[in-house]
This record gives C-alpha cells, sequence and structure tokens, in this order.
C-alpha cells in the first residue's frame, strides 16, 4: 500500500492544474454506456481509481471501455446485462447509477444494495422512491434490489430528503426519466454542477431536460438516445482543495481552470477568512497578504458550502487564529479527519455534527491515516504546512478522486514522496 512523505513548511507558489470532474464523470458515462445507442467520447475525464472502478461496472453489464489521453471511450453492448453484483458495487457506491438507466432502457435491474462508508449511512430511499414513481416495481431480496418496468411512465414528484436534495438520486431519476413515456417533473431536484453537467451531457445525446440548474427539471422522454462528443467540467472540489493548499502553505498559487461560478461559496468562506483571490479568464490566484481570521462554515447543498470541501476547510481554519466552528448538515458522522489533525497538534473538538476548530499557530508533522477520499486530502494539505515530516497512510483513498495528486503539488514546491512498503 502506497504512503505519502511529506516533508512540510514549503511555500506553495506556481500554477496548479484542475483536471475534469470526478463527480460528473460517473453518471456521465453510465449514461453513455447503458442509455446511448452508438459510441460516445468523454474528454477531460480525470485518471482515478473510481473512474477505473466503474469502467470495469460497465464492462461487467456488456459495454466496452478504454481510457486513453484523459479521454473516455465507451462504446455500448447491442445486449446489455442487468445484474450489477455486489463484488463491484462494494467497491464504489456510485455504482448505483445504473440502477435508473437499466431499468429504464431493458425493463429490468438488478443492482447490489450500497452500504454504509468512512462517511457514514448512506441510504438510497430517493432513489427508489423516485424510480418507483415512473412505474417501477421494487424488490429488495438477498442484499439486491430489482427493480422491474414494462415502460418508464413520467411522474411529478419531490425529491428532497432530511438532508435537502439528493445528487445521487437526482441523477438515477434524470436518467431513467430521459426514456419514460411523457413529461417527469423532479422538484426539489439537486442543484449541483455536476448534476447539471449530466443533465447537459443527456440533452446533447438528444434527451428533453429543461430547468436544468434550478430544484424543477422538467423532462420530455424520448424514444431514443446517441452517443457524442462531450467535455466534462473541471472538478470543483480539486480545484477548491489547491485554493485551501495555497492558503495554507502561506503561498502564491494560480488553479488553472477553477470555474468560479462553481465556487462561490467555497470563494466567499477564503475571503472572509482572509485569503486574497484574484481572478482571471482561466483560474484564480491565491495567496494571503493579510492576518486570518476564524469563520464559521455551515455545509449544505449547493449553491452552499460543500461537504466535500469541509475536511479541506478544517485543515486552513486548524491554523486560523480564533475559534471556528464548522456545523456539518450533510453527512453528520463526516469528521474522521479531526482526530488524525489532532495527532498533528491541532485544536478541534466535535460536539455531535460540529467542529469547534481552535486554531493553532503551527501543525506538527505526524504519521496519519486517510479515512477517506476528502479526509485524506487534508491530511495531505495539513503536512504540507506543518512542521516536521508526516507521513500519510491508505492513499488509496485520496487516489480514488485526485489524478496524481503528488505530482501536481510538487509541481507548485511541495517536498512529497510516494512510497510503496
Ligand atoms: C454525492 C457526491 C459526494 C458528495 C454528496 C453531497 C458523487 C459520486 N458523490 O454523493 O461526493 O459528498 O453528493 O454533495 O457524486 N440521502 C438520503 N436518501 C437518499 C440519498 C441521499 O437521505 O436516497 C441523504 C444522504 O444521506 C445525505 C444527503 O441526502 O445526507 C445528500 O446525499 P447525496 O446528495 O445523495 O450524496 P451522494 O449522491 O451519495
Amino acid at each position: 500500500m502506497d504512503k505519502l512523505i511529506i516533508n512540510g513548511g514549503k511555500r506553495l507558489e506556481g500554477t496548479i492544474s484542475v483536471s475534469g470532474s470526478k463527480n460528473a464523470t460517473l453518471p456521465i458515462a453510465v449514461a453513455a454506456a447503458i442509455l446511448a445507442d452508438g459510441a460516445s467520447a468523454i474528454h477531460n475525464v480525470p485518471n482515478l481509481k473510481d473512474v477505473d472502478t466503474l469502467s470495469a461496472v460497465l464492462e461487467v453489464l456488456g459495454a466496452t471501455t478504454k481510457f486513453k489521453n484523459s479521454t473516455l471511450y465507451i462504446e455500448p453492448s447491442q445486449r446489455i446485462a442487468y445484474e450489477a453484483p455486489y463484488d463491484l458495487v462494494r467497491k464504489m457506491r456510485a455504482s448505483i447509477y445504473v440502477l435508473g438507466p437499466l431499468v429504464a432502457r431493458l425493463g429490468i435491474a438488478k443492482v447490489s444494495f450500497p452500504g454504509g462508508c468512512a462517511i457514514g449511512p448512506r441510504p438510497i430511499d430517493l432513489h427508489l422512491k423516485g424510480l418507483a414513481s415512473l412505474g417501477a416495481k421494487i424488490q429488495i431480496e438477498g442484499g439486491y434490489i430489482i427493480a422491474h418496468a414494462d415502460r418508464l411512465v413520467g411522474a411529478e414528484m419531490y425529491l428532497r430528503g432530511r438532508h435537502g436534495s439528493s445528487v445521487g438520486a437526482t441523477a438515477n431519476v434524470m436518467m431513467a426519466a430521459t426514456l419514460a413515456e411523457g413529461t417527469t417533473i423532479i422538484r426539489g431536484a439537486a442543484c449541483e454542477p455536476e448534476v447539471a453537467d449530466l443533465a447537459n451531457f443527456l440533452n446533447a445525446m438528444g434527451a428533453d431536460i429543461e430547468g436544468i440548474g434550478t430544484p424543477t427539471l422538467k423532462i420530455h422522454g424520448v424514444r431514443q438516445l446517441r452517443g457524442v462528443d462531450y467535455t466534462v467540467i473541471a472538478d470543483r472540489i480539486e480545484a477548491g482543495t489547491f485554493m485551501v493548499a495555497g492558503a495554507m502553505t502561506k503561498g502564491d498559487v494560480f488553479v488553472k481552470n477553477a470555474v468560479p461560478q462553481h465556487l462561490e461559496a467555497v470563494s466567499e468562506k477564503l475571503v472572509e477568512v482572509g485569503v486574497q483571490l484574484d481572478w482571471a479568464d482561466d483560474g484564480v490566484r491565491v495567496t494571503t497578504p493579510r492576518p486570518l481570521q476564524a469563520v464559521d462554515v455551515p455545509t449544505a447543498t449547493y449553491p452552499s458550502f460543500p461537504t466535500d470541501m469541509q475536511a479541506q476547510m478544517m485543515g486552513l481554519l486548524s491554523i486560523t487564529p480564533g475559534i471556528s466552528i464548522i456545523t456539518e448538515s450533510i453527512f453528520a458522522d463526516r469528521f474522521m479527519h479531526a482526530s488524525e489533525l489532532n495527532r498533528m497538534r491541532a485544536d478541534i473538538r466535535i460536539e455531535e455534527n460540529r467542529a469547534v476548530v481552535r486554531g493553532v499557530p503551527k501543525l506538527s508533522g505526524a504519521p496519519v491515516m486517510a479515512s477517506d477520499l476528502r479526509a485524506g486530502a487534508v491530511l495531505v494539505l495539513a503536512g504540507m504546512a506543518a512542521a516536521g515530516e508526516t507521513v500519510v497512510s491508505r492513499v488509496y483513498h485520496i487516489d480514488r478522486g485526485y489524478e496524481c495528486i503528488e505530482k501536481k503539488l510538487v509541481g507548485i514546491g511541495a517536498d512529497i514522496v510516494r512510497v510503496n512498503d
């Protein structure tokens, strides 16, 4: 298993490029493999473990996939299989995305029920509710979700849950509704840019979706979708992570390809902390000319502050004078990184879904362990800002979502070495 050895205290300086969005790529690849007739070429795809794992799921369903130079080529099968087995789904929760498309296309789907993960329970009731509204008959048997329908029929539904709208449920149901008979209206739809990117991709394939990027999606069903060439949006979470890296190392970093509209809440918080952001046409320059100050950060659905940036923000606040409060309202247990940061001499206390972060002058390097993707990312940021050596283990979590993280960071002055033991 790989480890990252980080020699901290280096100031980051230079240009770092953001890759394509992981969370947009995953449903787009599913739509290309299951809903389309004909091949698609998806450009700006990040070279990530999660993309490999999803490709393996799509191959099991009969599609042919090839990844070359940031393009994922997908050739759907004439005879799509309808079962996504436990062994693959357990490796990646996003495999649940095949459920709606399979039942829409084949009239049947059998998908292993995904479990929880390191950031807490991950229910799929909203996915099932939405598909049931379209007329799918759903049973749970032997750990599998089995869904049947002769042809899905458009319906009006409300998809918000206890924690707000759901990215996954919106994407799943929207994909299914593209091939349903008649019109579907999803109220309480997720507005995240990745959902909008999927909708734009579906429209490019011949779907008819209105209200993209808003909480009300209107989907007029069509008979057929075709394969297309498409370029995925930049990864706003990778961009946000690099912005925080610049701030935490008191650097001068240009984050290339960062999209301002996708990063409004993150930018606003960084500016409130005292970070200077200068936006240009192709990215943002991050500097810290002023002293930083504590802030409160509540996470919520888009366009509010994303839960996927909560860990990284905690890293920055852990070395920002004053007391900051982070309230996690999407995944209440998503605080595994706090105790690892405390091993590096941060001062963070967790009270239910809140983290009370008392800024310390300096973090101190230590051996730490990544428990999930973003929790892993903040340990790399903390390691770069800390005095001395930090060794991050379980790097495979980070590799799920960051393309060559250490290579990119070394390119702007970090001292990070990957070792395999
Ligand atoms: C996606 C992202 C993940 C991000 C999350 C929230 C992908 C592959 N993953 O995950 O990185 O952290 O959005 O922005 O895109 N919920 C229910 N019932 C459901 C579905 C969700 O109660 O059927 C709850 C969840 O437990 C959570 C909230 O709704 O509290 C939001 O989850 P959701 O938006 O669905 O997250 P994912 O799509 O799984």
